[in-house]
């Protein structure tokens, strides 16, 4: 059988290197998408490009989802999840917050994935039941686990925005709500890399709504897998409506404070 982290880790790990060395220092914005600010650069799809071929050489009869390039058929049973860059807008103004994120799926369930954040020469990565690692510069493997029993009134929160402003408009306003109850918020602008740093314990929760599958998909896994619960409002599957994610107590603590709010409203 093929192992799945590892081919999603060469995969994600080829992409970010090509990455790193084709960034020109002003990326062009070739397309925009669903508001004006949501941007794709050439770099974006010549990624996805580069991660479809590699994935067809190894895997020719699996399903791709591809954020840039969309549903691409398949008769395995296996569907690969693809970012190509998760946290665009960092990619563009030269941040270093911005990952390539390749998930595996059997059956609908995430056996594996690769989370690289190329700038820091950090490759997440997991699969189902084998426990989540921190590859730094290709070499350490540091076996990750998110930070557990941290009360609500003293966790660092992750969190992101979506890219319309209505919606932005709601968003700020449960930040605004969140934040007196919280240590401290963050917005590193990479959902991929949010899940993955709850993962390491370098934020203790992440909430959002309005991401897509592709943003969470490989870091889920990597969370889950470093003991954190990821999930949505009332037992629901993370997903667009809502993701939270954290160890099991503060997931329920942070839960708790959103629900009165309402965070899955769109006025
Ligand atoms: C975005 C990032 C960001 C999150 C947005 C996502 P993109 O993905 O993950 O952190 O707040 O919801 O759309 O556009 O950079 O691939
Ligand atoms: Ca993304």
């Amino acid at each position: 059988m093929t192992d799945f982290a590892a081919l999603a880790t060469d995969i994600a790990r080829e992409a970010g290197d090509m990455l790193l060395v084709k960034r020109p220092s002003n990326p062009e914005v070739v397309q925009t998408k669903s508001s004006p600010t949501d941007v794709v650069t050439a770099l974006d799809r010549a990624s996805e490009e580069l991660i479809r071929a590699r994935i067809r050489q190894a895997r020719p009869d699996d399903m791709i989802l591809g954020e840039e390039g969309g549903d691409t058929p398949g008769s395995s049973g296996v569907r690969w999840v693809v970012d190509p860059i998760d946290g665009t807008v960092n990619f563009l103004y030269g941040l270093p917050e911005w990952a390539v994120s390749i998930a595996v799926e059997v059956d609908g369930r995430i056996v594996a994935g690769a989370v690289n954040v190329a700038p820091r020469g950090e490759l997440f990565s997991a699969s189902l039941g084998g426990g989540a690692v921190l590859h730094k510069d290709g070499l350490a493997q540091e076996r990750l686990r998110c930070n557990s029993g941290v009360p609500l009134a003293r966790a660092l929160v992750a969190t992101g925005f979506g890219y319309d402003a209505a919606r932005r408009r709601v968003q700020g306003q449960i930040v605004a709500a969140v934040l007196p109850a919280v240590r401290d918020i963050r917005r590193g602008g990479s959902c991929a890399i949010d899940l993955c740093s709850v993962a390491a314990g370098r934020v203790d929760a992440y909430y959002e709504r309005g991401i897509n599958y592709w943003d969470h998909a490989a870091a889920g896994l990597i969370a889950t897998e470093a003991g954190a619960r990821v999930g949505g409002l009332h037992g629901r599957p993370a997903g667009g409506e809502l993701t939270i994610c954290a160890a099991q107590g503060l997931f329920e603590e942070l839960h708790d404070l959103l629900v009165p709010l309402d965070p899955e409203r769109d006025a």
